[in-house]
């Protein structure tokens, strides 16, 4: 469920017509919807309850600091990935001890600026890298909690692209040797180890993947306390799918992934830790763009629009499909036609969707991408010297402009010409 919905004929953001916002600011641009975010934020938390937990939202799928603000004012976590993703999160004023520290080739340097600016737990990748923070954490004599993320050779059944928990991705260490690096981390300087991490992969659409990996945790649970470690954290990771297309996918909900947990993980005692992006962002977003041209192709017709690849790059990067619909309401028994909708960028990938069944459309008229909260506006470029696009917050009947569009002026102004030209 969100709050894009028709509204005397028009497509609006909780009580804001986009219409009225692209009038004010143009398009094409990102919208995000207040109570969606808040919405979806609770259903986690709703669903983990009464385990202790914190969900940390994956910042990642949509890092803007008015959202992080949103989120983590209800109380959430976050997740990051890099220095930027941090400082983000800091400027969001989310405290150190509710950030956690994912990926797979964190640098000394970022290490660095997380055990300053303070931070929940490290979640470590590699051998290399626990001794890395061993040396930094030592260097500044401070402790760095850390979890050690583990592959547990799990198909997620999910994009490729996007899938983490097999054997043959580059994420975590195998599982079967979680004794021997577990071991080696209780006797390294500066580390306190405090749990366990797994992370399979993202838009996940069935429960089983999630079940085998998290069963497998529960072992090296009892495992490594045996062996005298003191696991009190588990951070289950994210990557619970969302409906792209309506009426076509239904992934499970996150009552039923909470119960899967309770199930496979809620005896253990342990503080439990979840990292959604996608299921928080996703659907609390929309892309908003406008028809420049409809040119009647060879037995096609193309839509035009002013959006393209280096807006939302999914469609082009992973086939995906984003549901669009025109921000004018068709009247009742409107028939469709077919589509091929793309972007003005000069390249054949530069499409959104074929043939895709659209109610009539013509020059001027606005269309609205679905479900692009996540991984839209975070894989934006300026391929094409295209100015990466506004980003607008909306709450009930007001809206901010959370990210403005850059001027060519500034985009410009980031090169310099060397004195010898
Ligand atoms: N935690 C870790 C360690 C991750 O790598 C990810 C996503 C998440 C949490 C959040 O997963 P989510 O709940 O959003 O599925 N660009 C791709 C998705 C990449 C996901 C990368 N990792 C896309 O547009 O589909």
């Amino acid at each position: 469920m969100d709050h894009f919905l028709y509204r005397s004929g028009t497509l609006h953001a909780e009580d804001v017509a986009l219409s009225d916002i692209a009038q004010v600011i143009g398009t094409p641009f990102y919208c995000y919807s207040t109570a969606t975010l808040t919405r979806h934020y609770q259903l986690f938390t709703e669903a983990l309850s009464p385990l202790p937990h914190l969900v940390c939202f994956a910042i990642k799928s949509l890092s803007n600091v008015a959202v992080l603000k949103t989120l983590g004012n209800l109380g959430a976590g976050m997740d990051v990935v890099s220095a930027g993703e941090y400082m983000r999160a800091k400027a969001a004023g989310v405290p150190g001890d509710k950030i956690v520290f994912s990926g797979v080739g964190k640098t000394r340097e970022e290490m660095r600026i997380a055990l300053e600016g303070g931070i929940r737990q490290f979640n470590v990748e590699s051998e290399p890298e626990m001794r890395a923070l061993s040396e930094v954490a030592s260097s500044m004599g401070v402790i760095a909690p850390i979890a050690i993320r583990v592959n547990p050779d799990v198909d997620a059944r999910t994009h490729e692209k996007i899938a983490t928990g097999k054997s043959e991705n580059k994420f975590g260490i195998p599982i079967a040797r979680a004794s021997e690096v577990y071991a080696e981390a209780a006797r390294l300087p500066g580390l306190d180890v405090v749990g366990i991490d797994v992370h399979i992969g993202s838009q996940l659409t069935e429960l089983s993947p999630f079940e085998q990996a998290y069963l497998k945790v529960a072992d090296l649970t009892h495992r490594l306390r045996a062996e005298g470690h003191d696991i009190r954290r588990l951070d289950l990771g994210g990557g619970l799918g969302i409906p792209y297309a309506r009426n076509n996918e239904a992934p499970p909900l996150p009552t039923d992934y909470g119960a899967l947990i309770k199930r496979t993980v809620g005896d253990l005692g342990c503080e439990i830790e979840i990292e959604p992006g996608r299921l928080i962002s996703g659907n609390s977003g929309v892309l908003v763009s406008r028809v420049i041209y409809v040119k009647n192709g060879e037995g096609r017709d193309f839509l035009i629009l002013d959006a393209a690849m280096n807006d939302l790059v999914r469609p082009s990067m992973y086939g995906a499909h984003h549901d669009i619909v025109a921000v004018e309401e068709p009247a009742a028994g409107t028939e469709q036609q077919p589509y091929d909708v793309v972007g003005p960028v000069c390249e054949t990938g530069d499409t959104f969707a074929k043939a895709r069944p659209l109610p009539p459309l013509a020059e001027g008229d606005l269309v609205a991408f679905r479900s692009a909260g996540a991984y839209g506006s975070v894989m934006a470029s300026e391929y094409n010297t295209r100015p990466l696009i506004p980003e607008v917050l909306v709450k009930g009947d007001h809206y901010a402009v959370i990210r403005a569009r850059p001027t060519f002026e500034e985009i410009l102004a980031r090169d310099t010409v060397p004195e010898w030209l």
